[in-house]
């Protein structure tokens, strides 16, 4: 027996945002999973109708919180059930950014309610979302500029308070605001070629004739998309793996570490492995790579994508990799740790409201943890490489100052041929990258030697 039933446009999305925090996925990764669930003709154009809706609500989350709350005197959205918080919050994105008819917005929401939940709250969300529609954002942004200067910031740009605070700390209050406004600015692409399949010139001959305009780059094999017709997910050479999708910053890794053929490599938190795949291409597929991460599904991934792109000398493991220890010791390692991701929040929009201050203390320790393993695993005169997506020094310099004081590494001074310097007094022997400042993730390398 096979049983259909309607779902709206506005119940996908709300599913996805509600998975985002509920399991804490991907935006993209919380998409693919509802639209397995979905079949029929217009499939493709909702999928890209709700990825664009779930990636503007993530990106304005604060800023429409702001306005519920303000509405809501007293209790706060984050107080309601998460599912109708999402709804809401819809309703909100419809008619205050994307300037959708306030009834009709407000119509397709409370209906959804009515038949998810009940008459009560239907009419609950009905006078909520009248009141948002005679909300004056402009008048209220100006009173809390005057009482709390951080707090309206924060709404403004929508980023969390202590991004705002760490970031006016890092770049004084100018800076801070040019990059949250890029944080804020559509996500730019970069690609990198596969030396096994092609060379750069073709592949930027190739992208050329297929209306995808190009730019060279500071990194020899990245090239940067200007515009394109067709998403170049959907070219021929990207599907054979002539050509990854991968951020500018991250594909400078695998240039500071510097492989050489026949070495053995281990990359203590691999998945989805572009910057394995990169060192794996830079040594043509000799030596060995093994390749830890403690995510099996991501793993899987990885395993998928290896074969398109002709790897074949990585092993993938799945341990922790804050204990992983093999038999042998490496040549080089690369830590591209996990981390608070606040370098990403113009590529990631929703990790922005992952990580609160408890949070990210506790991913130090795991990056700590994974400096001293790193150690244990590497052979003396051997180089590896640290980096993050995090714009904080707790994250990147204060641990680089750990591995050289309490680990035993020594900081290795690599001539960086673009980025900017880093904090405190290890600061110019680091790589920074900044989205305002260089299109691409904020980023963090260090290349640091065991003696
Ligand atoms: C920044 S991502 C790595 C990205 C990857 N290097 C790349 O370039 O595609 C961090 C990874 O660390 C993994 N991870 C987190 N904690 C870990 C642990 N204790 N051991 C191993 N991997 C871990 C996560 O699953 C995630 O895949």
């Amino acid at each position: 027996m096979e049983l259909f039933y309607r779902i709206t446009l506005h119940e996908l999305i709300a599913d996805i945002l509600t998975l985002i925090d509920e399991r804490e996925l991907s935006s993209k990764n919380a998409l693919e999973r509802v639209f397995k669930r979905v079949s029929g003709r217009d499939r493709e154009k909702a999928r890209g109708l709700a990825h664009a809706y779930v990636f503007e609500i993530e990106k304005w989350r604060k800023k429409i919180d702001f306005m519920v709350n303000s509405v809501l005197k007293g209790s706060k959205i984050e107080d309601l059930d998460l599912y109708l918080a999402n709804l809401i919050r819809i309703g909100v994105f419809e008619m205050k950014f994307k300037g959708v008819n306030p009834a009709i917005a407000t119509d397709s929401v409370v209906r959804v309610v009515k038949e998810r939940y009940d008459q009560s709250k239907a009419r609950f969300v009905n006078a909520l979302l009248r009141e948002v529609e005679g909300f004056n954002l402009e008048k209220a942004l100006k009173k809390l500029k005057e009482k709390d200067r951080i707090e309206y910031l924060s709404v403004k740009f929508s980023h969390p308070r202590w991004y705002v605070e760490y970031a006016i700390e890092l770049l004084g209050y100018g800076g801070a605001v040019r990059l949250m406004l890029s944080n804020n600015r559509a996500q730019r692409y970069y690609v990198r070629v596969n030396p096994l399949k092609t060379d750069i010139d073709s592949l930027a001959d190739y992208l050329e004739e297929h209306n995808v305009r190009v730019a060279r780059t500071l990194v020899d094999d990245v090239l940067k998309i200007l515009e394109y017709e067709t998403p170049i997910t959907r070219l021929e050479w990207y599907k054979q793996g002539h050509f990854v999708i991968q951020d500018l910053a991250s594909a400078y890794v695998a240039h500071v570490l510097s492989p050489e053929k026949d070495e053995r490599i281990l990359d203590l938190a691999a998945a989805p492995g572009s910057k394995t795949f990169h060192v794996a291409h830079l040594m043509e597929n000799t030596g060995e790579i093994i390749a830890v991460d403690y995510s099996m599904e991501r793993l899987n991934k990885m395993r998928e994508k290896m074969k398109a792109l002709g790897v074949t000398n990585v092993k993938l493991v799945h341990a922790d990799g804050m204990k992983f220890k093999d038999k042998e010791e490496f040549d080089r390692i690369i830590l591209d740790a996990p981390c608070s991701s606040s370098g990403t929040y113009r590529q990631f929009p929703e990790v922005k409201w992952r990580f609160d201050e408890r949070k990210i203390q506790r991913v130090i320790q795991v990056q700590k943890a994974m400096l001293r393993n790193a150690y244990r695993n590497l052979k003396a005169g051997g180089d590896m490489t640290y980096s993050t997506c995090s714009i904080r020094i707790d994250e990147n310099e204060e641990n680089v100052r750990y591995a050289i004081n309490k680990v035993g590494f020594e900081l290795v001074d690599y001539p960086f041929s673009w980025g900017e310097k880093g904090f405190t007094e290890i600061g110019d022997k680091v790589f920074r990258a900044w989205t305002h400042l260089h299109d691409c993730n904020s980023f963090f390398i260090a290349k640091l030697r065991k003696e």
